[in-house]
């Protein structure tokens, strides 16, 4: 089938998994058919769509292909397709129940009705207890209660910090370690003043025959509620787990999950123990067509962030009689100086948006051939690797600042009064941190950039607790200091480093090919596809923003933020904007990628 093909023609050989097994080996299936977070897939996807590629496509993909050099099957290898082996008959009967309209039905009313009970979650909020706005969730969860009678009769619900969920789902082997599934209840707010954009009200639901309507039917309502889906319609079979699986669900993941994530995480640390998880899967990229290849790519990294206030400090007085510079004229300087000198970015081999595009390089027929043949080059030469680089950043800078450390000029205050100088005024600089990078490097970078205007304006320059220019050592000239400069981590908040990468390659990458391969299978059982076309490639990816799991580190190596999201056609899921959309077919897709996840992990060998 497919898959076969795929592997012997532009695949590495891959170490097949002890169980559960490829679908080669289940010839009847062959011949049955067929999304922060998105990203990745957007980033490339400017990439395809922008119209200025000095290179003209492969006219003959299969040439490519056929005809690749030897060295092509170590770039980007793919696992096989998985199915489950042991409980392959209830695999495959469910997979006959997601084709029907009966069960379309049925997950058409699971999604639109979360969709409706409105979760959202403010930057602002208080403590859960003290600030009401927190008790919408209580609706939430009745609605859970009701949708999903036997998740509730049959595993066990801890609540924790009064929202956060956990669900445990007893294996009947307490050796192995769990499945780690998490999803977030809340939703970002919508825009009063973007309401009426909306084709249908945001918290309505609405099924237009295509597409399920509304904030949160892509963020994550559709992770929460296709996870509580795939186990409910499991248990309706009778199905029981060999490995425990255990759901989390946090409630401010938007605002930055302190009083749901991390409270989870205590308590999962606690139930089964630090490092005890076989996997997480949680919120993240989906899949779509670039360069006339399926691609998938699971998150195994997520960049790092840290927001710095800049602050000046100088004498006030009366504005009739001001100096040159006021303290907003400094900032001013100093906010111009941070944006001429941002991050020297580079594609770094072992980063993740190198291996995707490599993957690119390897399996999509329609990437521009000399973009292609820089990228197959870049492996070893360092000139090829500029050049694919200064080909990849220059059309797609949305791809560049994937890759590197980011910096965002976004909050400023200064001044009072219009006749009183300004005695303070600062802002904000929000840093996405590069994979290749850290929290540390990055205010190095911003300390060293603003030093000779310290200097130049004479101010007493503090950055994060250390002296860097200090007027007391001008002897003489001390008088002369006029104010202070202060670079500090804004709100009091530390940063936070960029995740350790998941494994991908390698003897401990085996969650990773787990994943891989119930992404292909879900993929291509959803389409009932044939032959090498229609295949999906997975390669490691990137998450641009943070989920949930940037709390979860302690509890296994191999977290993936993958949602099995479809990234193109002709509605975009419009995540955090007017007219989030779900399309019905793509949900069911989502409610067979966790049942076919769930399944091949529940047979694996992991310990
Ligand atoms: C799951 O297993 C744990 C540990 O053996 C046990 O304490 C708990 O009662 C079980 N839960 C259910 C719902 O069977
Ligand atoms: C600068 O900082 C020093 C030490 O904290 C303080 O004494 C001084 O008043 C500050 N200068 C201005 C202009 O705010
Ligand atoms: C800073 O101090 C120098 C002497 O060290 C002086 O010449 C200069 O005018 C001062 N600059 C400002 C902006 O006050």
């Amino acid at each position: 089938m497919a898959a076969k093909e795929t592997a012997g023609i532009l695949n590495a050989p891959t170490k097949s998994l002890p169980a559960p097994v490829s679908t080669q080996s289940h010839s009847s299936c062959s011949t049955t058919r067929a999304i922060g977070l998105f990203a990745i897939a957007g980033a490339l996807g400017l990439l395809v769509n922008h119209a200025c590629w000095h290179d003209t496509p492969l006219t003959h993909p299969r040439n490519f292909h056929h005809g690749g050099t030897e060295a092509l099957t170590n770039i980007c290898p793919q696992a096989p397709e998985l199915i489950p082996q042991r409980n392959f008959d209830i695999w495959e009967s469910l997979g006959a129940t997601y084709d029907t309209d009966a069960f379309k039905a049925k997950a058409v009313n699971w999604l639109s009705e979360a969709v409706q009970v409105p979760t959202e979650s403010y930057d602002s909020l208080g403590p859960v207890g003290t600030d009401p706005r927190w008790e919408k969730f209580y609706a939430f969860h009745a609605y859970l209660q009701k949708a999903f009678p036997l998740v509730h009769a049959e595993l066990e619900l801890t609540k924790v910090n009064t929202y956060g969920l956990i669900f445990v789902w007893n294996g009947s082997n307490e050796g192995l370690k769990p499945l780690l599934l998490a999803a977030h209840q809340d939703v970002v707010p919508v825009e009063p003043t973007t309401i009426d954009r909306w084709t249908h009200p945001p918290f309505s639901g609405h099924f237009d025959g295509t597409y399920i309507w509304g904030r949160g039917s892509c963020d994550d309502k559709s992770g929460l509620i296709g996870i509580m889906s795939a186990v409910e319609t499991l248990l309706e079979t009778g199905y029981k787990p060999t490995r425990t699986v255990v759901l989390a669900f946090g409630f401010d993941e938007e605002s930055g999950g302190i009083y749901g994530a991390q409270t989870l995480a205590a308590e999962l640390e606690r139930m089964f123990g630090r490092n005890a998880y076989a996997m997480i899967v949680d919120e993240g990229s989906g899949y779509g067509e670039i360069f006339g290849r399926n691609l998938a790519m699971p998150g195994v990294a997520e960049k790092g962030s840290v927001n710095v206030r800049i602050e000046v400090s100088t004498p006030g007085g009366h504005s009739s009689l001001p100096p040159t510079h006021t303290s907003i004229g400094i900032l001013a300087e100093l906010l111009v100086r941070i944006e001429a000198n941002p991050f020297r970015v580079h594609l770094a081999r072992n980063s993740p948006p190198y291996r995707t595009v490599q993957c690119l390089a390897a399996h999509a027929p329609n990437m521009p051939d000399g973009l292609r043949r820089n990228i197959l080059a870049s492996g070893y030469s360092d000139k090829a690797l500029r050049a694919a680089e200064d080909v990849l950043f220059t059309n797609s800078p949305a791809f560049k600042s994937l890759v590197g450390t980011t910096q965002a000029i976004d909050v400023i205050q200064g001044g009072v009064k219009v006749n009183a100088l300004p005695e303070q005024a600062w802002a904000v600089v929000n840093h996405r941190i590069s994979t290749e990078s850290s929290v540390a490097e990055t205010e190095v970078h911003d300390t060293e950039v603003l030093k000779s205007l310290a200097s130049k304006f004479n101010l007493t320059y503090t950055a994060f607790g250390k002296n860097v220019v200090d007027h007391d050592d001008r002897g003489a000239y001390a008088f002369l200091a006029y104010g202070n400069l202060t670079l500090s981590e804004a709100f009091g908040k530390g940063g936070l480093e960029p995740a350790p990468t998941t494994p991908f390659e390698g003897d401990d990458a085996m969650p990773y090919r787990l994943l891989s391969g119930s992404i292909k299978m879900t993929f291509n059982r959803h389409r009932n596809v044939e032959g090498d076309d229609d295949v999906i490639v997975v390669s490691p990816g990137i998450m641009p923003g943070n989920t949930d799991t940037k709390y979860y580190w302690n509890l296994t190596p191999h977290i993936f933020r993958y949602g099995h999201i479809r990234t193109t056609g002709t509605l975009l899921p419009n995540v955090h904007t007017v007219d989030e959309a779900m399309s019905i077919d793509n949900f069911v897709e989502i409610i067979r990628f966790f049942t076919t996840l769930i399944m091949n992990v529940d047979e694996s060998a992991l310990s």
